[in-house]
């Protein structure tokens, strides 16, 4: 363990000489952990890198604007999101951009059927997505239409230097191209289908989205050119696609035929979008268009190197192709870094079928966050979502797991510890180290058992724990981690029933006064890691703990300092005012026939424990 812990400090090129003698000292000492020691040199490394390099840009893809958002697309938004707001707290310099894909056929027929002009139409749609994401409170710095004159801007010049490389040729495309896609297809990609009306149509295999065939002279890129590159980057980064299956995925297409890409339109059947700079009669293929989107706000052409070369991409795995391997083969065409990371998610579907409004299953994420608040549809979307499979949503399994995790485990928890029937001075306690003897000096027993030992050995692992799954974007597995925690922290005042020791025994006062402290600090733990998940419960669990905004950083992860032997700076200090119960009980949807209902009281003991 220890070999491998150096030669983590060792490989880190921002290693500094503090980190690696601290880091090498805490390891050689039984206490803190190895863990915690971990912990503290991701943290402290994160202050010490180089101000450019503690840049971090993330971005979502841009949605389509020919539908109103659905529950699909907030997940990838908050996925973006909770990733944002994870690096400011490590103390990252982060940009944040999202927006909408206004361009292309698909939006030019949506616009025609809707009786509207193309711009307005968009600027209606681009609206809703604004005001969907503002009211999930998704932080973005940025908000991106293809449609602005910065963007179009961009992509002339990018257009241009693919041109002038000599990477875009004039040709025939001659192939299947789908216009809900936006994407061309090759022959094994195609299968039969009936459409509505009994028809046989062309679909593609992995969409279902009908196909035509189409025949033009349009301007081709590259493609075939660039496998071999694409192969290297792919093998030598093998974090650059996460998770691991979409790597694979992506590495397997590539032994298959590349041909090169065709990248424009005739201006007679394609007029919305950006005619390709010195030849009015084609338009710019919507994809490239869009792509290019995260180049723009980056500052493209002029100022974009300093974010551009610390981008994060999270994309849905139906937009892979186009993320992994159209993208970073344009960017080595015009001779740009390729993003860091992609962040690959699965989709969600509803009764195991795809979201759509024919099937009339697709699932509101405005109306679902009034009725399960911001913050909760944040967490579900967040503790159920694994990005390796597609996870099914459904409204029942919503209320179940808010009102467990949230309302009765960490809500439960938090009003346990902090009503004043046990602690009637509304301070954060003190905590008495003979009652909680540190373990390797049990001289004379106190009071704790050996499973509270383990419980302090678990939350003190914890943010090390979390922290790996927050990198990889596995976030369930964070929660499920945190879950745990504060379930053994539940048994551990569970198991010392605190309520049956305020008798006026001194030493039963001091042991009580220790078991709240030890669950505090547990409780700010819990508050500090979550966040970036549920910033808003986050915040108002540690504000009740009488945690400082300057205390809520990733920094002040350090857990009951007390145990080792060091000054606490929260004991004694007066908890934050009682502003509720952390998170309503909901009903249940059956019971509620669609409609938001008030909230119960938390359980039944924190009842009894509150005023
Ligand atoms: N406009 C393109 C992206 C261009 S990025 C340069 C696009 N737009 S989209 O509106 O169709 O999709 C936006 C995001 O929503 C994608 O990440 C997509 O995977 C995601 N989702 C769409 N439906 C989804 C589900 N049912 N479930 C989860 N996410 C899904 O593609």
């Amino acid at each position: 363990m220890m070999k491998t812990y150096l030669s983590i400090i060792r490989n880190c090129k921002v290693a500094q000489r503090w980190s690696f003698n601290h880091a090498t000292r805490c390891a050689l000492s039984p206490s803190p952990s190895f863990w915690n020691c971990k912990r503290l040199m991701v943290r402290r490394l994160c202050t010490d890198i180089p101000t450019e390099d503690r840049n971090y840009y993330i971005t979502t893809p841009i949605f389509y604007v020919n539908a109103a958002p659905h529950i699909g697309h907030l997940y990838s938004a908050v996925t973006a999101d909770f990733l944002h707001r994870y690096k400011l707290l490590q103390g990252f310099n982060s940009r944040f951009v999202t927006g909408t894909d206004e361009h292309g056929l698909k939006i030019q027929q949506a616009a025609n059927a809707a009786g509207q002009d193309p711009l307005s139409f968009c600027t209606e749609v681009s609206e809703r997505f604004k005001y969907l994401f503002k009211s999930c409170h998704i932080s973005y710095t940025d908000y991106i239409r293809t449609t602005e004159e910065r963007h179009r801007c961009a992509v002339e010049h990018f257009w241009t230097v693919l041109q002038s490389k000599g990477f875009i040729y004039k040709g025939n495309y001659e192939g299947w191209y789908s216009t809900q896609d936006e994407s061309f297809l090759m022959p094994s990609q195609v299968g039969d289908a009936k459409d509505s009306s009994g028809k046989e149509i062309k679909i593609s295999l992995e969409s279902g989205h009908k196909v035509e065939w189409m025949k033009e002279e349009n301007y081709m890129f590259r493609l075939s050119e660039f496998r071999s590159r694409l192969q290297e980057w792919l093998e030598g980064n093998p974090r650059a696609v996460q998770p691991e299956r979409f790597h694979r995925a992506v590495l397997q297409w590539l032994q298959e035929d590349l041909p090169d890409l065709s990248v424009s339109r005739q201006r007679s059947r394609l007029q919305w979008g950006i005619p390709v700079p010195g030849d009015l009669d084609q338009t710019i293929y919507v994809w490239l268009d869009a792509l290019v989107n995260y180049l723009t706000v980056a500052g493209y052409p002029d100022s974009h190197s300093q974010w551009w070369r610390a981008a994060h991409h999270v994309v849905g795995k139906d937009i892979l192709k186009f993320h992994a391997i159209y993208w970073p083969a344009f960017l080595l065409a015009a001779d740009l870094p390729l993003p860091q990371t992609i962040h690959v998610h699965s989709h969600w579907t509803v009764g195991g079928k795809k979201m759509s409004k024919s099937l009339g299953n697709v699932v509101d994420p405005l109306e679902r966050s009034q009725r399960f608040t911001i913050d909760g549809m944040r967490y579900f979307l967040l503790r159920q979502g694994v990005p390796d499979t597609d996870c099914d949503y459904d409204d029942d399994k919503v209320v179940k797991l808010l009102n467990a995790e949230l309302t009765d485990s960490l809500g439960g928890l938090l009003n346990r510890c902090t009503a004043p029937s046990l602690n009637p001075a509304q301070v954060y306690p003190h905590f008495c180290s003979d009652s909680f003897p540190s373990q390797g000096a049990v001289a004379h027993k106190g009071r704790a058992v050996d499973e509270d030992y383990h419980m302090l050995d678990a939350v003190r692992a914890l943010p090390a724990v979390v922290e790996q799954h927050y990198d990889s974007v596995q976030v369930y597995k964070a929660l499920e981690a945190i879950n745990r925690c504060v379930r053994q922290t539940n048994g551990f005042v569970q198991r010392h029933t605190p309520w049956k020791l305020g008798s006026g025994d001194g030493r039963d006062q001091l042991w009580l006064d220790t078991i709240l402290h030890v669950s505090l600090e547990c409780l700010r733990m819990y508050g500090t890691l979550l966040q970036p998940i549920v910033p808003e419960i986050a915040d108002k669990l540690l504000s009740r703990l009488g945690v400082k905004p300057v205390e809520k950083s990733w920094a002040a992860l350090d857990f009951l300092v007390k145990y080792q032997g060091k000054d606490c700076p929260f004991e004694g200090r007066a908890l934050g005012p009682d502003t509720g119960v952390l998170f309503n009980r909901l009903e249940r949807p059956n019971a509620e026939k669609g409609k938001p209902k008030k909230a119960k009281k938390a359980t039944k003991n924190d009842h009894q424990l509150r005023g």
